[in-house]
């Protein structure tokens, strides 16, 4: 299978949700069945599973691993003293709440100690919905880390990271996303001076394209841009630190080799970039503009039909062209709480105050859209095609209430004027105007 191009010179197989497969040593993988007696080199067959044995075959994930040496080749987990910053939640809170970005430490901190969680939708120790945690870093990971509380969907908003995983080795830069499968061993290097960005912790079903309906069979992300790492592997005998976090807490252990071990794999449970900038985005030619569902690039289904556990758009550059339209988004009062963040450039709602690295959250039925000033220059604007161009906001949508961690209310970074944006709003209703 003939990859997508990527400019950070690595070797990926395309695809989204395919049966993947990959081996760093000929005839690795064994053909016809997936556990042999004996397979080839001496490795040992292990399986990762993603989704209970027993779900639909369209949500089954899963992925065999054969590898040097069998994950279960450790001793016993302890409880670091060090964890996550903002595992605790703060006491429940309606407003409308936004944050400046967060600082990267002056001290050396690793991705693992540069998070801090923003919110979740329950308690770390329930591990359900989702969670959104930010990341600052300033050095590599060299302590390896699997996550047992979900899969992650990295955002990165500045510097470039290399993510070496089980199945091989991924590289974003800002504008790329990665997901991690829920388990997936992954160390994450810095490839520039630091880093920072958004974590979407999807705790439900893994993420997917979502379904296209009257759009058809192409647009918004499309399958073959969706790139999977190639087999590698590291023989290697030394001391190594393995973290997990499990039901938010983090543990560790000691391991005598790389867990970087695995010479083949095969299956659909696996790590995946995606360029932003290949979406392909799509909106009104005539007036008004679509829900903004129609920027969808993955989702997770929830419970109830059509209500996702957690949705990831994105606002890429794109024409407005709409005529006779209130251009920027509608004031609204929405079902679904929505957290955003911003990559780069301007949002079109917004004309200060959110800012590249910070987030907004307004949660389930909070009033909320365009600032004063972004109203006022809409109803006056000149409706020509105009492009909104050198940005890249996104938003994780969730149909359950998002909780700031009583970090992320305590905090400096909070705006404690973020209603003031709103405030004084002229009244121009006129009875007689007509
Ligand atoms: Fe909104």
């Amino acid at each position: 299978m003939r990859s997508q191009p990527s400019s950070d010179g690595l070797i990926y197989q395309s695809g989204f949700g395919n049966e993947f497969s990959s081996e760093a040593l000929p005839d690795a993988l064994p053909v016809g069945q997936n556990s042999p007696q004996k397979v080839a080199y001496g490795l040992y067959t292990e399986l990762l599973s993603g989704t209970a044995f027993t779900v639909p075959r369209a949500e089954s994930r899963r992925t065999w691993m054969y590898r040097i040496k069998p994950s279960a080749t450790h001793p016993e987990y302890h409880r670091l003293t060090q964890q996550i910053t903002g595992q605790e939640l703060g006491p429940i809170n309606p407003n409308r709440l936004r944050w400046n970005p967060f600082d990267v430490p002056s001290e050396p901190t690793d991705f693992l100690a540069g998070l801090t969680t923003l919110a979740a939708t329950s308690p770390a120790e329930q591990a359900d919905g989702v969670s959104v945690h930010l990341y600052q870093a300033n050095a590599s990971m060299t302590r390896t880390f699997f996550n047992a509380d979900g899969e992650w969907l990295i955002v990165p908003q500045q510097g470039r990271l290399k993510i070496i995983t089980e199945l091989g080795v991924l590289a974003i830069e800002p504008e790329e996303i990665a997901v991690l499968p829920r388990g997936l061993k992954f160390r994450i290097e810095l490839l520039d001076a630091s880093a920072s960005g958004y974590i979407c912790e999807n705790h439900g079903c893994a993420l997917r394209l979502p379904d296209l309906g009257p759009i058809g069979s192409n647009g918004l992300a499309n399958p073959r841009d969706f790139l999977t790492p190639v087999a590698c592997y590291e023989n290697r005998d030394q001391p190594e630190v393995l973290v997990q976090k499990f039901l938010g807490e983090l543990w560790a252990t000691d391991l005598d080799h790389s867990p970087f071990d695995v010479v083949a794999w095969h299956g659909n449970n696996v790590p995946y970039k995606y360029d932003l900038r290949r979406f392909n985005t799509l909106g009104t030619i005539g007036f008004d503009h679509p829900d903004p569902s129609i920027f969808t690039v993955l989702t997770s289904p929830g419970t109830v039909h059509g209500q996702a556990n957690v949705d990831f758009v994105i606002f890429p550059p794109r024409w407005m062209v709409a005529e006779n339209t209130f251009r920027p988004p509608w004031f609204h009062r929405n079902r679904m709480t929505e957290l955003m963040g911003l990559i780069k450039g301007t949002y079109d709602a917004k004309a200060e105050g959110f800012v590249p690295g910070g987030a907004s959250l307004h949660n389930c039925m909070s009033a909320h859209g365009p600032d004063n000033a972004t109203t006022e220059q809409a109803i006056a604007a000149d409706l020509v095609p105009h492009k909104i161009d050198q940005t890249m906001a996104f938003m994780f949508e969730t149909g359950s209430v998002l909780r700031a961690s009583r970090h992320a209310l305590d905090c400096p970074q909070r705006q404690r004027d973020y209603d003031a944006c709103w405030a004084g709003m002229n009244k121009t209703f006129d009875q007689g105007s007509l």
